[in-house]
């Protein structure tokens, strides 16, 4: 089991809890290869999915994790309940606990949002995605896209390309990255970067990095979190932090290229990468983060609730 009762943040994930999840994932990710691809672990458990924010991935990984281990999954769309009424959310968490639910899966997009309701309510709580502050299972699943590549984390050197103001993603890959002994070095301009990240290793341009790097990292442009605009256009954008073909090529055998997805096509990576075929398309691993990912929160259910 954990060693924390909910899963807010990377920061307090200790090293035995990662290791205790990479590890578990393994046997998760084998149930989804068979032909029932389903499990009594969970028989009985009841799991919120309390979302205030679009999501495609985190969501329904969650509902087909949770349903693979054959627990109840309750999905809140906050567009489609009583909180378009004018219900706080305290009120609407009050109304869900008083259902006796066992576990409360929580997307929002105000930061701190998770670890505030963890105060609230005695079930435990896993955040998926608070505002700009977090994704832990985010990161957990492109360590362990990371582990299956590459089998160790010490001295990988991986580039982190693009928006870091907006990005929960790179804050929780970092802390993460940072704790398994990876070699992390951020590229974007000024303007996108916080001012806590300065103790980081940091280059300006992808060309800077492309040829010396075994993982990029292209993060996604946060275009619904800007209300100013950060960067002269998208074609200085491409030219300077985007992946193309000829970047592609350049990189060295055996690297990758990881997404958090959504991709925003023809921004961080070109349509031409994003098709391509043959022996490059290996380097892509945007699909197989989603596949690991499920089974990550397979595990990371298992160990709150099992
Ligand atoms: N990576 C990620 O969180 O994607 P969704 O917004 O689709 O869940």
């Amino acid at each position: 089991m954990l060693s924390k009762k909910s899963l807010l943040d990377i920061e307090s994930l200790d090293l035995e809890d990662i290791k205790l999840i990479l590890s578990n994932t393994d046997s998760f990710l084998e149930i989804s290869k068979r032909e029932v691809k389903k499990v009594p672990t969970l028989r009985g458990k009841t799991v919120f999915n309390l979302f205030f924010e679009v999501s495609t991935r985190t969501k329904t990984s969650f509902e087909i994790a949770a349903k693979r281990l054959s627990a109840d999954i309750i999905n809140f769309s906050a567009a489609n309940s009583s909180i378009k009424k004018g219900e706080s959310v305290v009120d609407t968490l009050k109304t869900i606990l008083s259902m006796k639910v066992d576990l409360i899966v929580i997307r929002h997009s105000d930061s701190g949002t998770a670890r505030m309701i963890d105060g609230f309510v005695n079930v435990p709580v896993i955040n998926a995605g608070d505002g700009k502050h977090q994704h832990p299972t985010q990161a957990l699943l492109d360590l362990y896209t990371i582990k299956k590549r590459f089998g160790d984390f010490k001295g990988l050197k991986v580039a982190i390309v693009g928006d870091f103001i907006d990005s929960r993603v790179a804050r929780s890959d970092i802390s993460l990255f940072e704790k398994m002994g990876m070699d992390i070095t951020i590229v974007s301009p000024a303007m996108f970067l916080p001012e806590d990240f300065s103790e980081l290793k940091v280059r300006y341009q992808i060309d800077d990095v492309i040829e010396d790097c075994d993982i990029l990292y292209m993060l996604r442009m946060q275009f619904e979190r800007q209300d100013r605009k950060f960067y002269p256009s998208i074609m200085e954008y491409k030219r300077f932090l985007g992946l193309d073909m000829g970047r592609l090529k350049r990189m060295r055998p055996g690297s990758i290229v990881m997404h958090p997805g959504p991709v925003n096509r023809g921004v961080e990576i070109s349509d031409e990468v994003m098709d391509v075929g043959g022996k490059l398309a290996e380097r892509i691993v945007i699909e197989e983060q989603v596949t690991y990912g499920l089974a990550v929160r397979m595990a990371i259910l298992y160990l709150i609730l099992g």
